[in-house]
């Protein structure tokens, strides 16, 4: 039996020369791997390359992975509540966590619920060590379509499968925003908004609205300063489809994310670094708004690799990419003090957790503290090459105080010669516009620190 239509809401598009029992254990290979600590970002990619799998098939791949990861707490109480003995072996339970996650979705669901029972009880027959538990997965998948409400109600009282956030970070969030925690936590279960940059140097923002609209895509211009280059687009599709894009014409960057290099006002002829540069986003956006001396730095050299084509599609004037550790100026700082600095700095990735919905279930309570303790690092390391009168912006994309308020606290107290200036400060992943979580502190080095 194939799969059913497609569903545009949901971002799932059967693949049509596959069945669907293909479908799910991929998708239960995929969730597999994160379950053991790999991100979707490595998994994805090596999985599609190691089994030549074709656009659409890691397309369809990548889709019911996402959906099971962003309903992953409600799936796993529900496995347990359907059958409290522990699933065995992983393959087994991961295709059920597939299954109960499609299958607990609201209506419309991306697929009917009779096709999805009987494609998840193919798969299983298909795998020759799973195979003997094929009447099993039948029964708990028709229990649950038999029992749905009574299920759902049970296994949502627990925080875990209402939010499907690890309950740790559910407390954080709750703590930090006593008012907004369950309205953000619940924006993390939908597919996240496409928002484009359009590129200064090839023309206005309206002239490419006008593209779009003659390409028939629907798109709005948010009127918040700090947004002239954006457009937020009703439906997200492929880059391909965007008009100009392979000519520069646009870059896809979330809105939160676009504030950075107004915030830096940075003049013609700066001296500027971009402290954690990859995979360049902010880079190029920094070029596009002025004829700055940019120096992208990057520790990683994969990722770093990615920031000269990036600027190239862009029509921009190249910046100089050095791979190295910004909080070791020893080791790569020439001596020339910096006009503005920014550091995106490595984080929880707490703001955009509904685009990577495996960084929660990857993420554990003591890695915010960690990553906490490295901003501390860099801020204390950047700090010293920026020239009086000068300015840095810290920004992460996260929602956590350890890496926004907390940090600008604690730096303002051990810096004399730091002023705050004004900046968004937190910015809650919302929906008018539609957005992601991010954090932004601008600090101004004062020429001389007060007696
Ligand atoms: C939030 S991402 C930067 C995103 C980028 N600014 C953009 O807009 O496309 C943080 C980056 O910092 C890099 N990084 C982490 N620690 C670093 C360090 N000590 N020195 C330089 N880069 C670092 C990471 O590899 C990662 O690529």
């Amino acid at each position: 039996m194939k799969s059913s239509a497609s569903n545009p809401k949901a971002g799932t598009t059967s693949s049509p020369e596959r069945a669907l029992h293909l479908d799910l254990l991929d998708a239960a290979s995929v969730v597999g791997c994160v379950l053991r600590g790999q991100s979707l970002a490595s998994v994805l990619p090596a999985l599609a390359a190691q089994q030549n799998w074709s656009a659409q098939r890691r397309a369809t791949a990548q889709a019911l992975s996402f959906q099971t990861l962003r309903a992953l707490g409600r799936a796993r109480a529900l496995l347990r509540a359907l059958q409290p003995r522990r699933i065995k072996p992983a393959q087994l339970e991961e295709l059920l966590l597939v299954a109960l996650a499609l299958l607990s979705l609201p209506e419309p669901r991306p697929y009917a619920d009779h096709t999805l029972v009987f494609e998840a009880v193919r798969a299983c027959a298909s795998q020759s060590r799973i195979r003997h538990a094929r009447g099993l997965v039948n029964a708990l998948l028709r229990r649950l379509q038999a029992q749905r409400e009574a299920l759902l109600l049970q296994v949502m009282q627990e925080p875990e499968a209402r939010y499907n956030h690890p309950q740790w970070w559910i407390d954080a969030c709750a703590r930090a925003w006593p008012k907004d925690w369950q309205a953000m936590l619940d924006l993390a279960g939908l597919p996240p908004p496409m928002s484009l940059r359009v590129n200064r140097r090839w023309g206005t923002r309206a002239s490419y609205l006008d593209r779009l609209h003659q390409a028939g895509v629907a798109a709005d211009a948010p009127a918040q300063p700090g947004l002239e280059q954006a457009l937020l687009l009703q439906r997200a599709l492929p880059v391909h489809e965007l008009p100009l894009f392979d000519e520069g014409a646009v870059s896809v960057q979330d809105i939160s994310a676009q504030r950075a290099a107004g915030l830096l006002d940075v003049q013609p002829g700066m001296r500027v670094l971009d402290a954690c540069a990859a995979p360049g986003g902010k880079t190029a956006h920094l070029l596009e708004l002025s004829d700055c001396r940019l120096l992208a730095l990057e520790r990683d050299a994969e990722r770093a690799a990615r920031i000269g084509p990036g600027l190239a599609r862009l029509r921009l004037p190249a910046a100089q990419v050095l791979v190295a550790d910004a909080a070791q100026p020893g080791q790569w700082w020439d001596g020339e003090a910096f006009d503005r600095i920014l550091l995106d700095a490595p984080c929880s990735a707490s703001g955009i957790s509904r685009r990577h919905p495996d960084i929660r279930w990857l993420r554990r309570p003591d890695d915010v503290a960690a990553l906490a303790a490295q901003q501390r690092t860099l801020l204390r390391a950047l700090w010293p090459l920026l020239r009086p009168g000068g300015r840095l912006l810290y920004a992460t994309c996260s929602i956590f105080p350890a890496e926004g308020s907390e940090r600008v606290q604690e730096f303002l107290s051990e810096h004399d010669d730091a002023v705050a200036l004004p900046a968004p400060g937190q910015i809650l992943p919302g929906t008018s516009p539609a957005r992601d979580g991010f954090f932004y502190a601008l600090f101004a080095k004062l020429a001389k620190a007060p007696a």
